[in-house]
């Protein structure tokens, strides 16, 4: 019976050790204040980039809730108030889905607000289908649509000091592949509707994160703007608003040892915002709040110089 309580108090204590160390990771440890500045976080009704537009609001940044549905936007922002204790929090809609959308975004971003300091790339998905302009959607949402807003939004950026560019990546990047013929042909990064092809297509998506901000990074030399990509680690996304109270009861226990909270998910797209001296490591990949060395194809100078072309191209910009 005492080995039984011993074993049981020995394997609580290293399960709980590990959720810390290996689960939980490091934290972003900035205490920088916000005030006089303004962030836009796309995707942040929920999930990771709900988490990140509390803390910057807590620390006194005007922050844009860039989200594509008006009533979950709006709902969100009444939660971000809340939660922040700040006022200075505005909604407004951004459909990356659709260029035209992105445009008017910038449009409107930019007739109503004097400056930019952070641009947060984090909204994405995993699903099929096409975008409004036939882009396939994880391409069009998780690269395209963000490389329009950043493009559009540049200028911006440059004229208010110094200021940060953060795409929230994904370790999946380092299994996906940029196919140019497939996207030439079908404006996709692949055809397939199995979930192993989805998979694929997702990590491709995650690849341009990685790649466009190698490229931006390098387009960026000579101005106070500096960019960064990051996977925020393995999240337990708001799980239950898709499923059952049972089966979030039964499945909350698991999560909780694999996966990062949201707000623990925040850290690293924190950290890439916020650590003072952190621009001579523009254009990494971070991940556990920390730089980290990225295979040859997620930096091949060529690669990501074609990609940004052809996204110009097909954005209209070129
Ligand atoms: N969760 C993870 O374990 C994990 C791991 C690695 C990387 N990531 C990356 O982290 C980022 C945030 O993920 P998350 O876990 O917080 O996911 P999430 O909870 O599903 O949130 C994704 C956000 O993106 C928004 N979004 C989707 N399509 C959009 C569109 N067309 N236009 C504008 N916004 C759109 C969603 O809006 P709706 O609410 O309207 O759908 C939502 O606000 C994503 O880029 C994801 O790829 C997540």
């Amino acid at each position: 019976m005492m080995c039984f309580l011993i074993c049981g108090a020995v394997f609580v204590v290293a399960a709980y050790v590990y959720h810390e160390i290996v689960v939980v990771g490091q934290r972003c440890t900035s205490s920088v204040k916000l005030h006089g500045k303004t962030a836009i976080v796309t995707g942040s009704n929920t999930g990771i980039g709900k988490r990140t537009a509390v803390d910057l609001a807590k620390r006194g940044a005007r922050v844009i809730m860039a989200c594509r549905s008006r009533e979950r936007g709006e709902a969100a922002l009444e939660d971000v108030k809340r939660e922040s204790g700040s006022s200075n929090v505005v909604f407004m809609p951004l459909d990356l889905a659709s260029l035209k959308s992105v445009r008017n975004f910038a449009e409107n971003f930019l007739k109503s607000e004097a400056r930019l300091d952070l641009l947060i790339n984090n909204a994405g998905l995993f699903c099929e289908g096409r975008t409004q302009d036939g882009f396939g959607m994880m391409f069009g949402v998780n690269h395209l649509g963000h490389f329009l807003l950043t493009a559009l939004l540049l200028d911006r950026l440059k004229e208010s000091g110094s200021s940060r560019v953060v795409n929230v990546s994904s370790t999946a990047h380092n299994v996906g592949r940029i196919d140019f013929d497939c996207l030439n042909k079908h404006k996709a990064l692949g055809l397939g509707s199995s979930m192993l092809a989805q998979l694929q297509i997702y990590s491709d998506s995650k690849l341009c994160n990685v790649l466009f901000t190698h490229e931006l990074n390098k387009r960026l030399k000579g101005t106070n703007v500096t960019c960064y990509s990051l996977h925020p680690g393995a999240i337990s996304i708001d799980f239950d608003r898709n499923m059952s109270r049972l089966l979030v009861m039964v499945l909350s226990p698991i999560f909780w040892f694999f996966l990062k909270t949201p707000e623990q998910g925040a850290q690293t797209t924190l950290h890439c915002a916020l650590q003072p001296g952190l621009e001579p490591l523009s254009g990494r990949y971070f991940s556990n709040c920390t730089a980290r060395n990225l295979y040859a194809k997620a930096r091949d100078d060529a690669t990501a110089k074609k990609l940004w072309e052809l996204s110009e191209r097909m954005c209209g910009l070129q």
